[in-house]
């Protein structure tokens, strides 16, 4: 197969309109049958659900050439049960968690030549996503939907590559108790744009969110859950108003049953923060990001970056990704 001429090594975290883009549409209470098509530009009413009460959830994971040539994806079928808990909140139907799978497989597979080499440092992002497309004026759920997939590939999402990141606690809340902070609705993307432009216009690469509720415990960026590092220990989070990361939850196998660590996922106060020696923040995008300075409003803690924690991990679970390692069943899905 003839890969397309990209300078893969130097691509950022940006859109490039690829070939073939899957699309099945929900109408009279079912899914038609679905298909692929090069149609990337969408058609809909003014008035289409998603555009005036943001009725729209997605999500996002990578697809990789392993080491012996094979096109795989990381389990999808995770990716699969959290839009369908996303759809649920959203009070849209869920796309059937077989056939997201198969849609992911379908349209990785029809731009295979996207795929970026082994060893080139990119990889191919798989947007999986569905939004209310008919015409609703009075606040309600839409009656109709498209479900769509589609690939680009990507670079490093923080700028500076492997550089790592300085990130600040944030005066602004990304998730309410009992809101959606829990699933991957676009308007939870939509509220943290004010507070993301205004970290990267002061000098931070994210924002760092604190539980609005009590403004003491650490919960997650607006792109990626976080992890920290004290000794032989890795520390997350728990908390019912974060994304349930799916990097985060296999990093915490990983640690556990590679690489002998304890883990412990609680809830992690603000006040503790100085007593780890290494974080990062985990996710798709993110993979793992180390974190070289949390600003909390002038109090900076500094971390070791990639320490030997964050390295470990890091190689571990890139390796299994990449087929170097040998994989937990079922978490690696070979596409050709
Ligand atoms: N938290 C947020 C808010 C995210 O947008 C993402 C990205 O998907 C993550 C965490 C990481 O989740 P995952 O590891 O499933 O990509
Ligand atoms: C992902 O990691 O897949 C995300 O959706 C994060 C987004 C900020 C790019």
């Amino acid at each position: 197969m003839e890969r397309k001429n990209i300078d893969w090594g130097n691509l950022g975290f940006n859109y490039v309109q690829t070939d073939m883009r899957y699309v099945s549409n929900f109408k009279n209470g079912a899914w038609d049958d679905g298909c692929l098509t090069d149609q990337a530009n969408i058609t809909m009413s003014e008035c289409a659900c998603v555009l005036q009460y943001a009725q729209t959830c997605f999500e996002g994971l990578k697809a990789y050439t392993t080491e012996n040539g094979h096109i795989v994806c990381f389990r999808p079928d995770l990716n699969a049960s959290r839009m369908a808990d996303s759809a649920r909140r959203l009070k849209m139907p869920v796309f059937p968690e077989d056939r997201f799978v198969e849609a992911v497989v379908e349209t990785v597979r029809a731009n295979a030549q996207w795929v970026p080499p082994y060893g080139s440092g990119a990889t191919l992002y798989v947007r999986p996503f569905m939004f209310g497309s008919d015409a609703i004026i009075g606040v309600k759920p839409a009656t109709e939907y498209q479900f769509r997939v589609f690939v680009t590939p990507v670079g490093p999402y923080f700028k500076g590559g492997a550089k790592p990141v300085t990130v600040r606690i944030s005066d602004l809340d990304r998730a309410a108790p009992r809101g959606t902070g829990h699933v991957k609705a676009g308007l939870n993307y939509a509220m943290s744009l004010y507070n993301i432009v205004d970290a990267h216009e002061q000098g931070y690469d994210e924002n760092v969110y604190v539980d609005s509720a009590t403004r003491t415990h650490i919960e997650e960026t607006g792109g990626a859950n976080i992890i920290f590092i004290k000794g032989n220990t890795l520390v997350t989070p728990k908390s019912d108003t974060i994304l349930p990361s799916i990097t985060r939850r296999s990093l915490l196998y990983v640690a556990k049953e590679y690489l002998n660590m304890e883990v412990e996922e609680r809830p992690v106060f603000l006040s503790e923060i100085g007593d780890f020696e290494e974080a990062g923040l985990c996710g798709t995008a993110a993979v793992i990001s180390p974190i070289g300075t949390i600003d909390d409003h002038g109090t900076l803690y500094r971390y070791a970056g990639m320490g030997d924690g964050i390295q470990k991990l890091y190689d571990t679970l890139t390796g299994i990704q990449m087929g170097r390692i040998e994989a937990p069943e079922g978490w690696i899905k070979v596409i050709e």
